[in-house]
């Protein structure tokens, strides 16, 4: 028999979790206006409202916390961190930055102009928000299977190369500041993008002179896929693919509280000493000196052990595969579920989930409740509420796709409560029927209402 994977570690430290009855959070989500950003984590049993910055850090990060440096200038952590960060991405300069966001604002403010188009696969929130803030436009070039929650296209990542040189095509050189090659695609539903299409994309835009920019966030997540379904990559280690792909590209965004297996922090790398330059301009009046960027010397020392750990197969295994493990039994239980599962998280397909209730009472955002309401999980709402409302029309924006994403935080929860979630989404769709009605829009901001938006339950 083949073996099943198992965790490369074992447990030192515990946390306690809260139980609470249906009763009490029926009361706690109506205090909270149904919006699920306004609990406090002491109300929430199981929390997947984001891997980001809530995974656990090893023994081995915490002892390097010990022997930060926080120096203000030169720091031994700073250094050992950039040393790290060229042995893993090739790339020579080394920025850090408070958050990944903080990384976009930047390198964007050195690169993105009035006027620029900056095409991608499925730009994240805050790569979209800090191209658009400077009145330039992302254009999505996905390939289209991304789109269906269906289809088992290994790659739903991928850029669509008759979408990309069609936009290269339509606009000159200087009006592209650079691709947007996001790994894994957090919009798409922590999809993959393949070496081949990197490989694809990087001979395109060489031969339009344009450069690509990783925004690496999961890249270690995408390395493991390519090693798992490219079988050119399948004997080589995680650290010669993550290598080989950044070898395309000219520079990457980083969110360390990710794939750096940190709390918080972020990066920039890049091959232009030129673009570097311009960078540190605003690297100093945004972040902090270079050799800290809004980062604590402990932290990037911490940061340093934690890409070193992510990029470590066994590691990688257990997270995919766990991942995989909730879909797996989601599927066992019928419950429709975006395929292949994505690297980070599960995501469940409202529109077929509960079709009963209509789009205009946030069908979405109705199975979070009811998610937090039955088992005490946290999940967060891809759909209607997320999409916004159109700037002229201010009508509501109806994605093509109503998501609730279960993100998995990195080696924080176990098997059981992975089976846990499962059988609570088995029962709540067992009962889908009786769900015919959402939830009213009592308060929202003009942009990015999620975060504070208020509901009422009709
Ligand atoms: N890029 C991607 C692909 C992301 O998923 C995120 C954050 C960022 C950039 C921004 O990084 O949060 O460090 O400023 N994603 C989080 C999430 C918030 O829940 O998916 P940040």
């Amino acid at each position: 028999m083949e073996l099943p994977y198992a965790e490369p570690y074992k447990i030192k430290m515990v946390e306690s979790i809260k139980r609470s009855t249906q009763e009490q959070r029926k009361q706690w989500i109506k205090e909270a206006y149904y919006n699920l950003f306004n609990l406090s984590s002491d109300k929430v049993f199981i929390d997947l409202l984001t891997d980001s910055g809530t995974g656990a850090m090893s023994d081995k990060q915490w002892g390097a916390m010990m022997e930060g440096d926080e120096s203000y200038a030169g720091s031994r952590s700073f250094l050992k961190l950039k040393e790290t960060i060229q042995f893993i991405t090739g790339f020579e300069y080394v920025l850090p930055t408070h958050q990944g966001r903080a990384a976009e604002n930047v390198l964007f403010s050195a690169m993105v102009k009035e006027g620029n188009i900056v095409p991608g696969n499925s730009h994240f929130d805050t790569t979209k928000g800090h191209i658009e803030f400077r009145k330039a436009t992302a254009v999505d070039c996905t390939i289209d299977e991304a789109f269906n929650t269906t289809n088992l296209h290994p790659f739903k990542g991928n850029i669509d190369l008759k979408k990309l040189e069609k936009v290269l095509k339509e606009n000159t050189k200087d009006n592209i500041p650079f691709i947007v090659v996001t790994i894994t695609c957090n919009s798409s539903g922590g999809q993959p993008v393949s070496m081949q299409n990197i490989k694809e994309v990087s001979a395109l835009c060489k031969s339009y002179k344009i450069p690509i920019i990783f925004d690496s966030a999961r890249f270690a997540e995408n390395a493991y896929f390519i090693k798992s379904r490219e079988k050119e990559y399948r004997n080589h280690t995680i650290k010669e693919i993550a290598k080989e792909f950044f070898s395309y590209g000219d520079g990457m965004t980083m969110s360390s509280k990710k794939d750096g297996l940190v709390n918080m922090g972020g990066f920039i790398a890049l091959n232009s000493e030129k673009v570097y330059k311009q960078c540190t301009v605003f690297t100093i009046m945004y972040e902090g000196f270079l050799t800290y960027g809004g980062m604590s010397g402990r932290d990037m020392a911490a940061l340093a052990v934690g890409l070193d750990e992510a990029t470590e197969f066994d590691y990688l295994e257990s997270r995919i595969e766990q991942v995989g493990y909730l879909g797996k039994k989601l599927v066992e239980f019928n419950v429709p579920v975006q395929k292949p599962f994505g690297g980070h998280a599960i995501f469940i397909d409202a529109n077929k989930f509960v079709p009963t209730i209509p789009r205009d009472e946030y069908r979405a955002q109705a199975l979070a409740i009811e998610l937090y309401i039955v088992g005490g999980i946290r999940s967060v709402e891809i759909g209607t509420v997320l999409a916004d409302r159109d700037p002229f029309t201010r009508k509501n924006r109806y994605p093509e796709l109503e998501l609730v994403r279960l993100a998995i935080p990195r080696r924080t929860y176990s098997q059981n409560h992975m089976d846990y979630i499962a059988v609570v989404l088995k029962n709540i769709y067992d009962s889908r029927e009786q769900a015919k009605s959402g939830y009213n829009i009592i308060d929202e901001a003009p942009i990015m209402r999620h975060f504070t938006v208020k509901f009422e339950k009709i």
